[in-house]
């Protein structure tokens, strides 16, 4: 996309009191981008990691605390060996690459999911990522690897049944704090927009319990081709929706500021 402007810093039509404090993006279209150009599924991959290198960028200059990307869900071990192969290498290769410069921006990362089943290094990697960054104060950017949003309630009802069982709560306890409490994005916001690219609109797993009254934005960009004139537009959508949580109309975010 050709930018007409400069978007280096937060766009003048968006508001900063109104921009979201948390968005989740899954991030879809990697391989048809890469059809689409004769190229092997693996290359919209290649292409859509620098997309998320960029969008990180783009949250530090334009003031976006928290940032949530679907990585890979616990249903994606059901493409060809050599895809998930090829991804696991290229989440590897990303975090020793990038981990400098995002300790430079002071980024703060978190690997959401279960990581037990991903190759030890791998694992490794991210825990002492997480670790090293966990005091930065700049963007919190969340990935969620081998996650999947049934499995996380299904975690978090087994830990509450063990606090139960063990007597640290009582059954009348048991409420929307404490599962929330239980999740892996605890003690993150819930997202205020969710972005999926690709025309696709379902959310195939992705945080169902805390995109409860998140406002969703479609678009059928394909994620390699989602850069920052794409990520305005979706603020400027994001901006002139009316978030009513079940009570009466306010006014548009932007205007309500
Ligand atoms: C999203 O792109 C990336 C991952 C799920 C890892 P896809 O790989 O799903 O791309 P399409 O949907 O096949 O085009
Ligand atoms: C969702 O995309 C998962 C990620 C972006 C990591 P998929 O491409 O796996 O979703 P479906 O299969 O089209 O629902
Ligand atoms: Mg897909």
């Amino acid at each position: 996309m050709t930018q007409a402007y400069d978007l280096s810093t937060l766009p003048a039509d968006l508001h900063p009191e109104a921009l979201p404090a948390h968005i989740a993006v899954i991030m879809d279209g990697n391989g048809r981008w890469a059809t689409e150009r004769g190229l092997p599924r693996i290359a919209g991959h290649r292409q859509g990691a620098k997309t998320i290198k960029n969008l990180v960028r783009c949250c530090k200059d334009w003031g976006i605390p928290v940032l949530t990307v679907y990585a890979f869900s616990t249903e994606n071990w059901r493409r060809p060996r050599s895809e998930v192969t090829f991804l696991m290498r290229l989440f590897d290769r990303l975090l020793r690459r990038e981990l400098t410069e995002m300790q430079r921006h002071g980024v703060r990362l978190r690997f959401l999911g279960d990581l037990s089943p991903l190759p030890e290094s791998l694992q490794t990697l991210m825990q002492d990522a997480m670790a090293v960054t966990r005091h930065n104060p700049g963007v919190q950017f969340n990935v969620a690897v081998n996650y999947g949003g049934r499995q996380e309630l299904v975690e978090a009802t087994r830990y509450i049944a063990q606090q139960v069982a063990c007597g640290a709560l009582t059954p009348d306890q048991i409420n929307e704090e404490a599962l929330t409490h239980a999740l892996c994005t605890h003690p993150l916001p819930d997202p205020d927009l969710l972005i999926r690219t690709s025309g696709e609109q379902r959310l195939s797993n992705f945080l169902p319990w805390q995109l409860a009254y998140t406002e969703l934005y479609f678009t059928d960009l394909l994620w390699p081709d989602f850069d920052r004139a794409a990520f305005h537009q979706a603020l400027q959508w994001y901006q002139n929706r009316q978030r009513r949580f079940g009570g009466l109309a306010p006014a548009p975010l932007a205007q309500s500021v």
